[in-house]
């Protein structure tokens, strides 16, 4: 995790806010105004009197890249003056640093937390109610340009500003399954990943396991990654690809804990696309009636909806996902960076379930997902986080699949019949594309969705790369059988989750004749 910058106008709460980041994440607070008090011997009032608003400025330039230097090995919340990031150069630099948190409120409310003579802020002492409007005025472009943005005058408290702070930072802490577990979503966070291991208390042994690829890209990064933190890793390697996630594939896992004396206070680290992410979860499960395991991502699917949720499983012959269970790891930790490697089919299959969850509840997602991949790529990290939020909200709610977590299935009740039907010569993502335009056709010709919403979808789907059609040789009645047998059948009827609208879905749309479905 890097350093958070606290930034925003006078009175915004930075140095209130900044304590309790500080509290809730265990970093250092830094406020960078006291560093230039104490620097400069002097409180910043007279040092601005005597020499200036440049000298200060200055200053303060030093202080914060002396606070950049500092952060590359020890993170830190650090409050920034209101005026901290006009130089360009400052900006760049605590960007690079880490991630900049806007606080915003209304001018009533920064004059009344300021006072009406508050001689410690020169810039706005003395008339400050005209002083501070007419900086706000100045710095309007400035302020609104930072994205990340928190109102701090809303009668939150500051845990509760603080946790609202932390997700939009990409912190989540998820209570819904009984035991709390971390989720963390930002660029760069494998380096961090000894410092999340101290914090869960793990031992020094971890097991580490890869698929075939992904251990051919990420070996040699964790092993120097965890022997940087103390930790030393023993590594297990399991074939890649949906054809593997069965039996044997468990197997081989409990084994390789057995040799590797694991026992229940062991870590596994699961480093793979949702293949790895369920079969390790599955396997931590049931070893010893349960250890303990962090999911690291390394596809764009596992990191915005597979490694998110705790659902675990394996394949049988019969059928996708048969056996599993709910186990969520300690920590899911999303570093967006690790996508490099990933070959463009599987990011494009990943994309149809990022534009599924801007279907389920973000509009603006789906809007960005029509704009193309190089748009797509460009904002890689924002589309991650929205996408990864949109599960988090959903499993939040409800984390067992009792409602609303099915509306996280559109596209699959077809999808999934269609990869089994094409023997799984399809992507999963490329099924589900097909599935969620079927199931917005249908959904159409029940009156749930307006008409031209599946024409809508199949054109960002299609702008992506995705198929958005059955193939032409496709056979409709094993179709029908497959349907039949999903998971999601309860009793003779199959219970679609059906678009409604963009960022609406409609869950539990009982069907009893599926030959109406395609
Ligand atoms: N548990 C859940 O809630 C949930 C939700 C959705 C999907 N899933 C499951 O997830 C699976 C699909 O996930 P997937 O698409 O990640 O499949 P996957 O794990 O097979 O990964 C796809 C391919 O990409 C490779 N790969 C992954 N990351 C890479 C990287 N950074 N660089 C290079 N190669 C990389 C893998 O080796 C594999 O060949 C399915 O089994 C599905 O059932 C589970």
């Amino acid at each position: 995790m890097s350093s958070i910058f606290v930034y925003g106008p006078p009175g915004s709460g930075k140095s209130s806010l900044g304590k309790e980041l500080a509290n809730l994440t265990g970093f250092p607070l830094v406020d960078i105004d006291q560093e230039i008090v104490s620097n400069a011997g002097m409180p910043i009032s007279r040092l601005m009197a005597e020499q200036g608003e440049q000298v200060f400025r200055n200053m303060e330039s030093e202080v914060i890249a002396a606070e950049c230097t500092r952060a590359a090995n020890r993170p830190s919340i650090v409050a920034l003056g209101g005026g901290a990031l006009l130089r360009n150069e400052n900006r760049a630099l605590v960007e690079k640093t880490g991630e900049i948190l806007f606080l915003e409120a209304s001018l009533p409310t920064l004059i009344e937390r300021i006072g009406t003579q508050d001689l410690s802020r020169p810039l706005v002492s003395g008339a400050i109610p005209e002083k501070l409007a007419a900086l706000l005025a100045d710095r309007t472009t400035h302020y609104e340009s930072f994205p990340i943005r928190v109102r701090t005058d809303d009668g939150s408290t500051l845990a509760e500003l603080a946790e609202r702070a932390m997700r939009l930072l990409g912190f989540y802490t998820i209570k819904a399954m009984g035991r709390p577990y971390k989720v963390c979503i930002q660029a760069g966070a494998l380096a961090n990943l000894p410092t999340f291991l101290k914090t869960l208390s793990a031992g020094q042994n971890i097991i580490v396991v890869y698929d075939t690829n992904t251990r051919h890209h990420f070996e040699h990064t964790m092993a120097t990654v965890l022997q940087a933190g103390g930790f030393w890793a023993t590594s297990v390697e399991l074939p890649a690809g949906e054809e593997n996630k069965n039996l044997s594939a468990i197997e081989k896992l409990w084994n390789a804990f057995i040799d590797a004396g694991m026992d229940r206070r062991s870590l596994v680290v699961a480093v793979g696309g949702g293949v790895i992410t369920d079969l390790v979860g599955f396997a931590v499960s049931t070893y010893m009636r349960g250890c303990r395991w962090v999911a690291v991502p390394t596809s764009l699917l596992a990191m915005v909806d597979a490694a998110i949720g705790g659902k675990t499983g394996f394949d049988l012959p019969q059928g996708k996902n048969l056996i599993g269970s709910f186990y969520p790891p300690e920590l899911v930790l999303i570093d967006p960076n690790l996508l490099s490697t990933l070959p463009q089919p599987e990011y494009i299959s990943g994309m149809a379930e990022v534009v599924k969850h801007g279907i389920i509840a973000d509009t603006g997602l789906f809007d960005l997902c029509s704009q193309g991949l190089a748009t797509i790529q460009q904002h890689q990290n924002q589309i991650v986080r929205r996408a990864a939020q949109v599960k988090i909200d959903v499993i939040e709610q409800d984390p067992y699949e009792k409602g609303f977590r099915a509306a996280l299935n559109l596209g699959h009740t077809v999808g999934h019949a269609v990869e089994i039907e094409r023997e799984f010569s399809l992507k999963h993502g490329e099924a589900i594309s097909i599935g969620m335009v079927a199931e917005a056709t249908l959904a159409e010709k029940m009156g749930i969705a307006p008409p031209g919403l599946a024409g809508q979808i199949a054109k960002v789907l299609a702008g992506l790369g995705l198929p958005v059609q059955l193939p032409a040789n496709v056979n409709r009645a094993k179709l029908v059988s497959f349907m039949g047998n999903d998971k999601k059948k309860a009793g003779k009827v199959v219970n679609f989750a059906l678009p409604a609208a963009i960022g609406q879905v409609r869950t539990g749309v009982a069907i009893e004749k599926l030959e109406d479905v395609l």
